[in-house]
């Protein structure tokens, strides 16, 4: 098994500089570069005031100062000859990373394993810049890295599948909970958590609840820590249109996946959430918002509304192949906090009557956006669950 001891991350911004910080508190030696000094040196202050902080409420193994030490920050790729891993964390743009990994291997030895952070990019089209593909693939760190669990490892079509299974490890040991994906549009998480957003919006445009009553329902009756429009809020809703519309494309425009116009024109009109001090909720100071109906009639029709779509792309996945039922479930409890697994959510509910749900769905709507994965159809006939 390949020693990854000597971790080289491309990029200081929010994520390389959480996956910095994480790969250093593993006892890692850390090489990290930015092409922009002033977010490398921004950075560098962040991970140190990061460390103390931690270190003062006890929760850090380890000294602040030694592991602060561990990290170094290059000038140039050419510092990461030595590396055994190099995680790239550089904006979202594949002409613009498919350059860095080409310069990347003209640098490092044979052996170093080069990964991608990418949330939306396929691996194997950052992999056919490399001249040795089989070394290429996906760890997907959640935001912020230091604080979220869950790590996706992805395998390109071109990956070495002992390489990704010692990366489990690997990722693992750095106190991480690593799953493993199909590298396809959304890997697990983007993709299985599409419709919390989308039906949300969908039950507000069709007027049948305000933004506070689907959240409350969501929340008190669902059991989520965050409603769709706080959670939307929240991340930003130019960054959720964004994923959004990326998946819609990269499913070659799968009616599951449209984005919606009411989504697209908070971003047009720049209420991007809490970054801009209004979206679907207003931050500011004297702002009052609108109390949620709590109607529990009302509120158990929008989750198990939300919650049947979940379900139906979490089979999918599993259907298709995308992720085992264990990784599929943990992805989702340790990536984006759902209360359950939502495999497991599935068993618990009868998976007759998500069927049901959904076939009402789509037969009320006429829409191919309902139809059920067949994995369900299937297990109705035989009468199965997920985890006999
Ligand atoms: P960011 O914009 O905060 O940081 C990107 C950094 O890359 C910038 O500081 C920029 O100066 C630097 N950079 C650009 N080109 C470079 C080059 N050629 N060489 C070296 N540095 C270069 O972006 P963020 O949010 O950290 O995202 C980075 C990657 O992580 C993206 O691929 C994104 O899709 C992915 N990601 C982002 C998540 C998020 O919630 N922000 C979550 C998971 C993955």
């Amino acid at each position: 098994m390949n020693q990854v001891k000597k971790i080289g991350v491309i990029g200081a911004g929010a994520m390389g500089s959480g996956i910095a910080q994480v790969a250093a508190t593993a006892g890692n030696k850390v090489i990290l570069f930015d092409s922009n000094t002033e977010v490398q040196d921004q950075a560098q202050e962040l991970i140190s005031k990061m460390l103390n902080k931690l270190e003062d409420k006890g929760r850090l193994e380890g000294s602040a100062e030694e592991i602060t030490k561990r990290i170094t920050y290059a000038d140039d790729i050419a510092e990461f000859k030595s590396c055994d891993l190099i995680i790239e964390a550089i904006v979202e743009n594949l002409q613009i990373k498919k350059n860095v990994f080409e310069e990347i291997e003209s640098v490092v030895s044979d052996t170093c394993i080069i990964a991608s952070n990418t949330s939306s990019l396929s691996i194997a089209s950052i992999a056919a810049a490399c001249k040795n593909p089989q070394r290429v693939m996906g760890i997907h760190f959640f935001n912020p890295a230091p604080l979220m669990p869950l790590v996706e490892i992805i395998s390109a079509v071109q990956t070495d599948p002992q390489l990704t299974a010692n990366m489990k490890k690997t990722i693992e040991s750095w106190g991480k909970v690593p799953v493993s994906a199909q590298d396809t549009p959304g890997f697990i998480v983007n993709r299985i958590a599409r419709p919390f957003y989308g039906e949300a919006i969908r039950i507000l445009e069709e007027d049948l609840a305000n933004v506070p009553t689907i959240d409350w329902a969501m929340k008190e009756l669902g059991g989520f820590k965050m409603g769709p429009f706080e959670l939307m809020d929240f991340i930003g809703n130019d960054i959720n249109y964004e994923v959004t519309a990326t998946v819609f494309k990269e499913f070659f425009f799968d009616p599951r996946y449209k984005p919606s116009f009411t989504q697209k024109r908070m971003v047009e009109a720049n209420r991007l959430g809490r970054k801009t001090g209004i979206g679907y909720y207003n931050y500011g100071e004297d702002a009052t918002n609108l109390d949620p109906d709590r109607n529990d009639g009302l509120g158990e029709y929008i989750v198990n509304r939300i919650v049947a779509m979940l379900i139906n792309e979490a089979a999918d996945a599993l259907y298709l192949h995308v992720a085992t039922k264990e990784d599929i479930d943990l992805a989702m409890t340790k990536g984006v906090n759902y209360p359950k697994g939502l495999l497991a959510w599935a068993d618990e509910i009868g998976i007759e009557t998500c069927l049901n749900n959904l076939e009402e769905l789509q037969a009320e709507y006429g829409e191919d956006r309902y139809r059920p994965c067949p994995l369900l159809r299937k297990m109705v006939k035989k009468g199965s669950t997920f985890y006999e």
